[in-house]
């Protein structure tokens, strides 16, 4: 059990071992950031074809990013949770959005990887539901990315009911040293800080139009949320709110 108030994930980053659950849009350039910064990465993913293709995307984003892309080559695929090699300090989980799904896997690591810290990109669902069957909720907590990872700095640290503030610490330190800005969410509730601050906005510009009318409005509004225009994009949002 997690408990102790000085807990720590290993340092240097060459002797942290990071597991990245899902390979796609969130969980491949996750790998890369940790990949890119020296950690031991392990990607695994259920879809083979999603593993296949991972090597060749990690190499483009580190060269976008400017980093060694030999990293990519560097990284494990696997292809079932138990072909993971023991030793794996860090758990980022980025499978679908379903909450059974991410309850079931966050059971089965739990009794896999007993000493991990295991963390969800759940963007919705509160940390206590995702661990809702672990067997040491302590050691879970949220890290919440934004999209394209690789790029955008803010990075949500959500605090379950149960998370050991000294593992959710330890983790804003990592991130803080792999380049990202953590930012500690306290108080498990869905939509964390950003999703609701880009609702208040969205409601803002309902309410009142002449806030943000063009596109520059639209950049502004997503700098200041550490968001990223191109992701709104693609999402079509800015059409969806009439700010294009
Ligand atoms: N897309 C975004 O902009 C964004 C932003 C923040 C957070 N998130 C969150 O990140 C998570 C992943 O989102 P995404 O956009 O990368 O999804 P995605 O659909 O691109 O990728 C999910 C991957 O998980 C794999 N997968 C599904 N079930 C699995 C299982 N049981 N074990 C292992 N792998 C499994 C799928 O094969 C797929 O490759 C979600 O929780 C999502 O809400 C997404």
């Amino acid at each position: 059990m997690i408990q102790s108030e000085n807990f720590e994930l290993p340092e240097p980053i060459s002797d942290l071992n990071v597991l990245v659950m899902g390979a796609g849009l969130m969980g491949h350039s996750i790998a890369g950031v940790f990949a890119g910064a020296g950690a031991s990465v392990t990607v695994h993913d259920v879809d083979p074809r999603a593993l296949e293709a991972v090597p060749e995307k990690l190499g483009k984003q580190l060269v976008t990013v400017g980093a060694d892309p030999a990293a990519a080559n560097r990284v494990r695929l696997a292809a079932t949770l138990e072909a993971v090699a023991p030793g794996i300090h860090l758990v980022i989980e980025a499978v679908a959005e379903v909450l059974d799904v991410k309850q079931e896997l966050f059971a089965r690591l739990g009794t896999l990887l007993p000493h991990a810290v295991l963390a969800t990109n759940t963007s919705v669902f509160k940390i206590g539901e995702v661990a809702r069957h672990t067997s040491h909720p302590e050691r879970v907590l949220g890290t919440h990315w934004w999209n394209p990872p690789h790029l955008i700095p803010l990075v949500e640290v959500v605090h379950g009911d149960s998370t050991n503030p000294a593992v959710a610490d330890s983790v804003a330190r990592l991130l803080g040293s792999v380049g990202k800005v953590p930012v500690h969410v306290r108080k498990d509730t869905p939509g964390f800080i950003g999703n609701r601050l880009q609702h208040g906005l969205r409601r803002c510009r309902s309410s009142k139009p002449e806030y943000a009318t063009r596109r520059r409005s639209t950049s502004w509004s997503a700098t200041a949320l550490g968001c990223d225009c191109r992701s709104w994009d693609r999402w079509k949002m800015p059409t969806m709110w009439g700010w294009t």
